[in-house]
């Protein structure tokens, strides 16, 4: 893959979040490979210094940090230690989610709430944290949502709350900063990381019967999307949200 990587984000400075693992690892490796440096940040500090450890041992350029993008404190230091390596930001993938089960009338505040935080006001935070490097640098911003915020899914309100939420703000926020930053997310369907090792194998099989594509996502596919996005072929694409599902939420699931 990393030689068969475009390199279209060299010399730019990328920082990712939920980085250690799944989509967000994949990503750091892929746009370590198209030429960015990557802050690759995560709340596991140990599995953020692993990723940098392995994109430096390819040949690739990388700094990590601990972010847990839950706190406004960390978002400053992470920033603050981006500029001071590079001087610029121009990438910000905004990674961090995850979906607790329970139907709205079992959820409790904590719950709803939490999920909120680190799927929704994580992107606000960030957002925040950024907007002056990303303007200066005329960059790109990628959060990651999901299909959840297209189709309904039993069980999952706070996620599709929150995963909607992004669909709406990045519309928002690349009206907002047209001209300086652009802002996109990508909307993975199923894809096979560390979320999924816990689905039973009738619940993985059921999903790829309803998948056109025949097969769930791999880490490398959203991350090949995520760079298309914070590349230059993609100036002209702002405000939008690109199903990367294999064609799950277009199927009649018949
Ligand atoms: N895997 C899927 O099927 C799928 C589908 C659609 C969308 N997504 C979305 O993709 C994103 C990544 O999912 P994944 O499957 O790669 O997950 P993953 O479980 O492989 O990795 C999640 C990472 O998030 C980190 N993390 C958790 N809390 C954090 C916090 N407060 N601050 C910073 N980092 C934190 C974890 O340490 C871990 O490294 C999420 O937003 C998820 O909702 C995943």
């Amino acid at each position: 893959m990393t030689a068969a990587a475009p390199a279209r984000i060299t010399g730019r400075t990328a920082l990712l979040t939920a980085a250690a693992s799944g989509i967000g690892e994949a990503t750091a490796h892929r746009l370590a490979a198209e030429g960015a440096r990557v802050v690759v940040t995560d709340a596991d500090a140990e599995g953020a210094h692993r990723v940098a450890e392995e994109i430096r041992a390819g040949g690739g350029q990388a700094r990590d940090h601990r972010l847990d993008v839950t706190s406004p404190d960390e978002w400053a230091a992470a920033v603050e230690e981006t500029a001071s390596w590079t001087g610029h930001l121009d990438v910000l993938h905004l990674n961090a989610g995850r979906n607790l089960p329970g139907a709205a009338h079992e959820l409790d505040d904590a719950s709803w709430h939490g999920q909120l935080r680190l799927a929704l006001d994580s992107v606000f935070f960030g957002v925040r944290a950024t907007v002056p490097l990303l303007t200066a640098a005329r960059g790109a911003v990628v959060i990651t949502s999901s299909v959840h915020a297209a189709i309904g899914f039993k069980g999952f309100p706070a996620y599709a709350a929150a995963k909607g939420g992004i669909s709406a703000l990045v519309r928002q926020l690349a009206v907002e900063y047209g001209g300086r930053i652009r802002f996109n997310a990508v909307v993975p369907g199923a894809v096979d990381t560390a979320l999924w090792a816990h689905v039973s194998p009738e619940y993985r099989a059921e999903t790829i019967a309803r998948t056109p594509a025949g097969r769930l996502g791999t880490p490398e596919d959203i991350a090949a999307a995520v760079a298309l996005l914070a590349s230059d072929d993609a100036s002209f694409i702002t405000g939008h949200n690109l199903l990367v599902d294999g064609g799950r939420s277009i199927s009649s699931h018949e």
